[in-house]
């Protein structure tokens, strides 16, 4: 595409109020097409991404100085289609970024934070957030070995079909929990050694009977009753990854934190570590490089949500979709769509 046929004008998703309850507070605005200053590129985005953070940041729990009106979303994917000066990118290029504001058809970027991708691909675009966030934090923070056991939870999701195949990858014998008989055939599929429909079977009896000697490292994103049960699944010397809490993420309650909290660690040699991506930025290039190269070997597998979401119209339904619970992969909307 020539830089010549651009709009005057694109449109980008807005937050106007702090709130989690995203389709409430978000609204379209269109505004004027900009240029690319010295070392950015302007991306015409292609596929957007949907986490499960997009209402806490919405609610400012993310950045507690922002104030309303502010851009959301958090990654994309899409093609160069302008470039400032002092940048070795070019017009044409397929990129994947991670920067706020990313929900609009048009997005300015810092070359510097731009990943080149093979192709305009919707399955490089579940690498980004959510694979990085399972491959940086299992080998990082939990310090994964081969032989190991690893259990995750909510592992048929946008991340955690991630952690379930990084794990595999190392050599770790994985146990994954889901909801549904659906969700355990797909498991199986990516290679997940014990699926568990946590709506059929109980998570701890299945530990406890099945895995007596306890889990090593525990990929931990749901809270609540479902931490309890991992916290006291440790094997000796074992790790329990924050990587979320999404079960609280619509409550206003603080967390509790269990007044034995330390004797259980103590007793086990066992810790607790905290993980948010983007403390660990240094290590992006080399882990979506290794990433990338496994997919186009076909050694992972990356897997979208099989529903259609098209447009920025759509983004408040994706939202809504990942908390429904159904379906499984990443949730990913198409914009700039191909007529
Ligand atoms: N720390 C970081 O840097 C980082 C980065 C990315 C993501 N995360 C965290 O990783 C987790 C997963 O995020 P994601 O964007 O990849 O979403 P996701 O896993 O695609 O979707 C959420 C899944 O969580 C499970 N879940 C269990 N209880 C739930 C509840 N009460 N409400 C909604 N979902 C529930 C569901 O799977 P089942 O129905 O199978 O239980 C659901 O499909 C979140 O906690 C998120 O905050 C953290």
């Amino acid at each position: 595409m020539s830089i010549k046929q651009l709009p005057s004008t694109f449109r980008k998703l807005v937050v106007n109020q702090l709130s989690k309850s995203f389709r409430d507070v978000v609204s379209i605005k269109e505004v004027q097409m900009p240029k690319p200053a010295a070392g950015e590129v302007l991306v015409k985005n292609r596929f957007v991404g949907i986490n499960a953070s997009d209402i806490n940041f919405t609610a400012g729990k993310y950045d507690p100085s922002v104030k309303p009106p502010f851009d959301c979303g958090f990654e994309a994917l899409g093609e160069i289609v302008d470039i400032g000066s002092d940048t070795k990118l070019s017009v044409g290029q397929s990129v994947m970024y991670m920067v706020h504001g990313a929900f609009a058809e048009f997005k300015i970027v810092s070359a510097s934070k731009v990943l080149p991708v093979p192709y305009l691909g919707s399955e490089f675009l579940p690498l980004l957030v959510s694979g990085l966030t399972a491959s940086i934090s299992l080998d990082q923070v939990g310090c994964i070995k081969s032989g190991e056991t690893v259990l995750v939870t909510a592992a048929a999701g946008g991340t955690g079909q991630f952690a379930v195949q990084w794990a595999k990858h190392v050599g770790c014998h994985v146990i994954g929990t889901c909801s549904s008989d659906e969700k355990v055939e797909f498991l199986k599929s990516i290679g997940c050694d014990r699926p568990i429909n946590y709506k059929k079977e109980s998570v701890k009896d299945v530990l406890k009977t099945e895995f007596p000697n306890g889990i090593d490292v525990i990929y931990e994103s749901v809270g609540g009753e479902m931490f309890e049960t991992c916290l006291n699944s440790l094997a000796l010397k074992g790790r329990l990854i924050i990587i979320g809490f999404i079960t609280q993420y619509h409550s206003e309650k603080p967390l509790e934190v269990k007044p034995d909290l330390p004797r259980k660690l103590l007793t086990k040699s066992a810790s607790l570590r905290g993980f948010f991506l983007l403390h660990y930025f240094s290590h992006l290039p080399e882990y979506i490089n290794k990433l990338i190269a496994l997919l186009m070997k076909k050694e992972i597998k990356s897997f979208v949500f099989p529903s259609t979401f098209t447009g920025l119209e759509m983004i408040p339904d994706a939202v809504e979709s990942l908390y429904k619970q159904t379906g499984h992969g990443k949730i990913v909307v198409e914009l700039n769509a191909e007529k």
